[in-house]
Parts: structure tokens; C-alpha cells; sequence
């Protein structure tokens, strides 16, 4: 038996690596992802081989540019948003380390993949469901689910038995858990289950405090094509190159904190803290350049639908009919979406001030205050009040006799 595992190089997939050899007898080919989060990948190898990986069953592979062009990017066209106001920054990157898991089985022989999410959450549903969606064959071994290893104590012997380095910082228990990528950072669990007490400080990772935010204000202009940002401040660039950008912009001005209590797929309510900067900027440019660049009602429908893409990805279905069919839809609503955002970054907010395009539907002739030049003929509106009231009015009359 082979199995891929998704491994950070952390002390719990460390763990898993290790009780898969020898719990199950598997050869264990792991599998680490940069996707963004901001750690080394090099030792992640080291630890491998130090665990007995043999060498060719170490993959290691920066997905940055993948994440953001082929997942990230798609997402931010429809302007999900969960539950109102999560951004799916880890729901986002499941289906594409799936996608690579079920990918290198298929390179290596494997038969099984594995991750290190818990039986409780929702990852562990998104990565099984990606990868049976590729792979309808394939097994998942879901170790936290299985084993008896529940305990910090009962982890850490299992660790010590079997020579597992443990960093000192890592012997005591975290604070709490953390998710990090391109994207966010999310942290929930543990010293953050309270939801009526307020989150310490130093949970947040990669914002500054908006207090503490420069009292200068920024500006950064975004170029948008078919609903893709795809330059900042008239300089184009990488998907990849242009969510670090604005990350640091968001970082700086403590952009897109978020403390949110929300309904998980497998029922209960967890409480977590995100930091998606870049990912908050982005969003609100987003939506005004669709502003000036998409009908009225073609925008209403969108918003109408959004919700729902949002829970399918929420739930682990990006790897779907359903969510392929909203995704067809989304992306032909963005064919004229192009065009630039001027956004003023100041004390945690990101606001647009500024937008323009070749494609704008906004007509000054139209809307202006100033004398009607025939753009618009304002007595055409009292027809059109007349019809839209009639039926109001034989609403009104009926009522008015069963009062
Ligand atoms: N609640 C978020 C989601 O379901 C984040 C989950 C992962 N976070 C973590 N700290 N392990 O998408
Ligand atoms: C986990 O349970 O592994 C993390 C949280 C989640 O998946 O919702």
C-alpha cells in the first residue's frame, strides 16, 4: 500500500507521516505546497528524509501562481463571500492540494491519499470530496478521525517513540490553530472558542493593528481585464505577484480583519479570526469596477447566485457540475469588466475613489443634474411611473374596500 500525504513539515503531519508507516505498513510519499504561507519549504525535504522518505517520494511544489490565476482568481469574479462576509481563503486552496494529491497517486501508484485535517471541521470534507471527484477510485485515511493519539501527552510520546523532533516552542499546546496561504490567514480553536471575549492581539498575523496604521493615506490603482486584476499602478502583472503586492498594501494599513462566527458544513458553529488584506482590497475594487462596466440587472443576478457559489465552495464542492455551471455564468457576466480602480487605503479600510474603463455603461449625458441636453427625455418617466403603479393601485383600491 502507498499513500500521498499532504505535509507541512509540522510536528502533527510529522506525526501522521510516521503512524501511517507504521500503523498502516505504507509506504508514505509526501507532498508539500507553497502556497503562499510564507514558510520555508526546504526543511519540510530535510524532515521528510530524516523520517525515512525515500527521496523520489518528496514532492515539493511552488502553486502560487496556480492558486491565485486558476482558484483564487475564478472565486474573486462571482465576489464570494460566505455567510456575508468570509472570503473562502482556506475552503479556496483545498480543492487544489486534492488536485495535486490525487495527481502524484497517479504518478507514484499510490492508492490512498492523507491529510491532517480533523473529524470536526470542514477540511476534511473539502479534501476528500476534491479528491473523489478526480478520482473516484482513490482512498482517503483521515488520521485524526482514526487514531488514539487525542491527547497532546498521548502526541507527544507517539512523537518521542518514534524519534520525532519536537521544536521546544511546539511542546507546550498552540494557542490556537492556524491556516495561512496567499490569500488569508485564518485562526480559530483553543484560547479563541469564547466567542464573547474579544481575540489577544498577538492572534493577528499579517495586519497591523488599524490603530496603529500610517495617518497618511495611500493610494493604489488596479487594472482589471474580463474581471482579472492584471496590473497594479499601471505596471502588469502575475495573479500571484499582484496578491503579494496588495497584501503588503493591507498589511500596512491593517486591511481585512475579520472575527466571525459561522455554521460549518458538519453542523456546529466555530468561531475564527481571518486576515485576507490583499483579498479585501481586491474585492471591494472588484465590485466598482463592475459598477461602471456591467448592467444593472445582470449585476442583480450575480448577487443572487453568489451566496450559493460561495457555500459550494464553503462546503467542498468546487470540483462539481453545479458549481462549473455558476462559474460558466459568472465568467460570462465578466466579458467587459475591464478597466481601472484608484482605492484609498487608510486605517483598516480600503474604499474606492476613483474608476474608469472603455467600457463604462455610465453615461454623464444621462444622469446629469445640469439642463437635459435630449440624452434623456423626462417626461418619457411618467408612462413609465403610470405602468409600474397600475397594479399598485388595484392593490390599493381592493384593499381599501375589505378594511
Ligand atoms: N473556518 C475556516 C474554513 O472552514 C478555516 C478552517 C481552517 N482553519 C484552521 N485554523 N485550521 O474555511
Ligand atoms: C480542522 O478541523 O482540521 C480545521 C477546521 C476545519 O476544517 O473546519
Amino acid at each position: 500500500k502507498k499513500v500521498v500525504l499532504a505535509y507541512s513539515g509540522g510536528l502533527d503531519t510529522s506525526i501522521i507521516l510516521k503512524w501511517l508507516q507504521v500503523e498502516y505498513g505504507c509506504e508514505v510519499v509526501t507532498f508539500t505546497a507553497d502556497l503562499g504561507q510564507g514558510e520555508e519549504l526546504e526543511p519540510a525535504r530535510k524532515k521528510a528524509e530524516m523520517l525515512g522518505i525515500n527521496p523520489d517520494n518528496i514532492f515539493i511544489e511552488d502553486l502560487r501562481e496556480e492558486f491565485v490565476r486558476d482558484f483564487v482568481f475564478p472565486m474573486f469574479r462571482a465576489n464570494a463571500q460566505y455567510e456575508g462576509l468570509y472570503l473562502l481563503g482556506t475552503a479556496i486552496a483545498r480543492p487544489l492540494i486534492s488536485k495535486r494529491l490525487v495527481e502524484i497517486a497517479a504518478e507514484t501508484g499510490a492508492d490512498a491519499v492523507s491529510h491532517g485535517a480533523t473529524g470536526k471541521g470542514n477540511d476534511q470534507v473539502r479534501f476528500e470530496l476534491s479528491a473523489y471527484a478526480l478520482n473516484p477510485e482513490i482512498t482517503t485515511i483521515a488520521p485524526w478521525r482514526e487514531w488514539d493519539l487525542g491527547s497532546r501527552t498521548r502526541l507527544l510520546e507517539f512523537a518521542e517513540q518514534h524519534q520525532i523532533p519536537i521544536a521546544k516552542d511546539k511542546r507546550g499546546e498552540a494557542p490556537f490553530s492556524v491556516d495561512a496561504n496567499l490569500l488569508h490567514t485564518s485562526s480559530e480553536g483553543k484560547i479563541l472558542e469564547d466567542p464573547a471575549q474579544e481575540a489577544p492581539d498577538y492572534v493577528y498575523q499579517r495586519t497591523v493593528h488599524p490603530e496603529d496604521a500610517p495617518n497618511e493615506p495611500e493610494y493604489v490603482e488596479i487594472d482589471f481585464e474580463q474581471g482579472d486584476a492584471v496590473g497594479l499602478n499601471g505596471e502588469r502583472m502575475s495573479p500571484a505577484t499582484i496578491l503579494t503586492k496588495l497584501n503588503d498594501y493591507g498589511r500596512k494599513h491593517g486591511i481585512g480583519r475579520l472575527d466571525l462566527v459561522e455554521g460549518r458544513f458538519v453542523g456546529m458553529k466555530s468561531r475564527g479570526i481571518y486576515e485576507t488584506p490583499g483579498g479585501t482590497i481586491l474585492l471591494d475594487a472588484h465590485r466598482a469596477i463592475e459598477s461602471i462596466t456591467m448592467d444593472r440587472m445582470a449585476i442583480h443576478l450575480k448577487d443572487e447566485i453568489m451566496p450559493k457559489y460561495a457555500e459550494l465552495i464553503y462546503n467542498g464542492f468546487w470540483f462539481s457540475p453545479e458549481r462549473e455551471m455558476l462559474q460558466a455564468l459568472i465568467d460570462k457576466s465578466q466579458e467587459h469588466v475591464t478597466g481601472t480602480v484608484r482605492m484609498k487605503l487608510y486605517k483598516g479600510l480600503a474604499r474606492c475613489v476613483a474608476r474608469w474603463s472603455d467600457h463604462s455603461l455610465y453615461s454623464e449625458e444621462q444622469v446629469t443634474f445640469e439642463e437635459d441636453m435630449g440624452a434623456y427625455d423626462q417626461s418619457d418617466a411618467q408612462g413609465f411611473i403610470q405602468l409600474q403603479g397600475l397594479r399598485l393601485r388595484l392593490l390599493a383600491n381592493r384593499n381599501r374596500k375589505f378594511q
